[in-house]
């Protein structure tokens, strides 16, 4: 037999165990489970490549905020249900600050990341209109997002964006919106992982038509600043606020003309954008 790193039986035994029939199906979960048991057992370090570890530090700002609120006693209350005035606040002016759209504090609702705000989203959309029981997703999507609706018993269904670019995008939304099923459609902006942006005028598309057929528009901004159309890596963070003033104004500047969004459609940004 032929000498593998690992011995051959190790990994056998361990995808027996875990009853994986077609490892090649295995998901992202189960190949973690199957490393990590597999090193313990060989001692062998597993270079894991199965998921992204973004590694950024995070916001000095927002380390001391918590630590603050924690010494404040924090833990030991319930969280206002309206949300935290201040923090909803901010979200709007970051919204402003960096995509240049107008939202109200009370429309900024946080949540622990992209995933768990495409999660109430669907249930929020799945509820409008008994007769759109179905999710459009403009592919490549988030698989977890998929898994979410099929926790839920909800229907979706999925078209790749890749033979549909331009122009040609209008008449493939538009045949599975006339069938009058779908609630929302939902793509990523950039996407993972071919990392593309939908252009302006595929946005265009997609909110002419979220309009005439009363269809609610989900844009998933995991990753947010990774955005080939316009350069967004500039941070308020750090500076002063008469800089922070200056360079509010110099972004808005930069950005295009003021957009007008319509209230169909939801932006769930991630907390690591
Ligand atoms: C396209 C996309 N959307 C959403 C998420 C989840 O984001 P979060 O960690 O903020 O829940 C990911 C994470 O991998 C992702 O790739």
């Amino acid at each position: 037999m032929k000498n593998t790193p690992i011995e051959r039986h190790l990994i056998d035994e361990t995808i027996n165990e875990f009853q994986i029939v077609d490892f090649s199906k295995a998901t992202i979960r189960e190949v973690k489970a199957i490393a990590s048991k597999a090193e313990t057992a060989s001692g062998v370090e597993f270079i894991k490549m199965e998921m992204g570890v973004p590694g950024l530090p995070p916001s000095a700002v927002g380390v001391k905020a918590e630590i603050e609120a924690l010494q404040n006693g924090i833990a030991s209350l319930y969280p206002d249900i309206n949300g935290l005035p201040e923090l909803k606040k901010e979200a709007s002016n970051f919204i402003k600050a960096f995509i240049n759209v107008d939202l109200s504090p009370e429309g900024c609702v946080p949540v622990t990341g992209s995933m768990q705000g495409t999660f109430a989203s669907f249930l929020t959309c799945s509820q409008c209109d008994e007769k759109k029981d179905t999710i459009l997703f403009i592919d490549p999507g988030f698989p977890v997002q998929k898994q979410q609706l099929v926790v839920m018993g909800q229907k979706f269904e999925t078209f790749d964006v890749y033979d549909y670019r331009g122009d040609k995008l209008k008449e493939k939304l538009e045949s599975y919106l006339k069938k009058g099923n779908i609630s929302a459609i939902i793509y990523s902006n950039p996407n993972n992982p071919s990392w593309i942006c939908l252009k302006e005028e595929e946005l265009q598309i997609i909110g002419e038509l979220a309009t005439q057929y009363d269809v609610i528009v989900l844009e998933d901004l995991a990753y947010f600043a990774m955005d080939f159309r316009q350069d967004l890596r500039l941070t308020l963070t750090g500076f002063s606020l008469k800089w922070r003033a200056v360079l509010r104004a110099k972004i808005k500047r930069q950005l295009p003309e003021k957009k007008k969004i319509s209230r169909r459609f939801f932006r769930v940004c991630s907390a690591t954008s």
